[in-house]
């Protein structure tokens, strides 16, 4: 893996202020906790996280992706079902028309970049999703791909090195300045999230534990047990 030290890393001119944080699920309470801890900045839901809250037939999910948008101040990232183009626009109209923070999310193929290249012409927002390489994201990125979302841990699954490719997409995007902003997906654990942040991933998505992971540390949680025991010793 590359050397992640910003001042020997040539590619850390990118423009995003800071670092997002968007929640990968579609379950309306962790949505909420995230929402409550302060620090969330949107959500990414795919047709798998929805299935997998029981979320079927058409009204349901436009009702669900209307209640994310009430819960989080927010970009949602809502998927096409749709693989060919018209269907694409179809689907993705509909659902950009739902909240103002909804950003259409499409499949790297083919019609998917024709669709995100439209919507581009319209000022729809769109999330580029299942990018595996640098060649697909400069494609998104050509097309105006509001986000392009590299799944890092499915890489890492089958012996590549998922955060290789963030920094490969960093580089091209520099060197263009490209303004698409590159969505590091299918994170799965804290050293993803810190590595991702070295690198200058503009925004990380992931499950609420490992978010909360980030908090831990048996120091922090021996230091605030002796502090608050010698206070007590004091104030008893
Ligand atoms: C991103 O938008 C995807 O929903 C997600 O990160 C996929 O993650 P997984 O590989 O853990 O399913």
């Amino acid at each position: 893996m590359a050397n992640f030290a910003l001042e020997s890393n040539p590619f850390n001119n990118h423009i995003s202020d800071y670092m997002k944080f968007f929640i990968d699920t579609a379950n309306l309470d962790q949505i909420r906790e995230a929402q409550n801890f302060g620090i969330l900045d949107g959500v990414t839901t795919n047709p798998s996280l929805m299935a997998k809250e029981g979320i079927s037939g058409y009204d349901n999910v436009i009702a669900h992706y209307k209640a994310i948008c009430e819960i989080v101040d927010g970009d949602v990232s809502a998927e096409v079902i749709a693989t060919d183009y018209e269907g694409m626009i179809k689907e993705g109209e509909a659902l950009a028309a739902l909240h103002e923070n909804i950003v259409v999310k499409i499949p790297m193929i083919k019609d998917g970049i024709r669709a995100i290249s439209y919507f581009t012409s319209k000022g729809i927002r769109t999330n580029c999703t299942l990018v595996f390489s640098a060649g697909q994201a400069l494609l998104a990125a050509k097309a105006g791909a509001t986000y392009v979302s590299p799944f890092i841990g499915r890489l890492d699954d089958i012996s590549t090195d998922g955060l290789d490719l963030i920094e490969s997409i960093r580089e091209i995007y520099d060197n263009y300045e490209f303004s698409t902003e590159i969505l590091a997906a299918s994170v799965r654990h804290t050293m993803h999230i810190v590595n991702c942040a070295q690198i200058g991933a503009d925004v990380m998505t992931g499950p609420l534990s490992v978010i909360l992971g980030l908090l831990k540390h048996p120091l922090t949680d021996a230091g605030l047990a002796q502090f608050l025991a010698d206070h007590a010793k004091t104030n008893s």
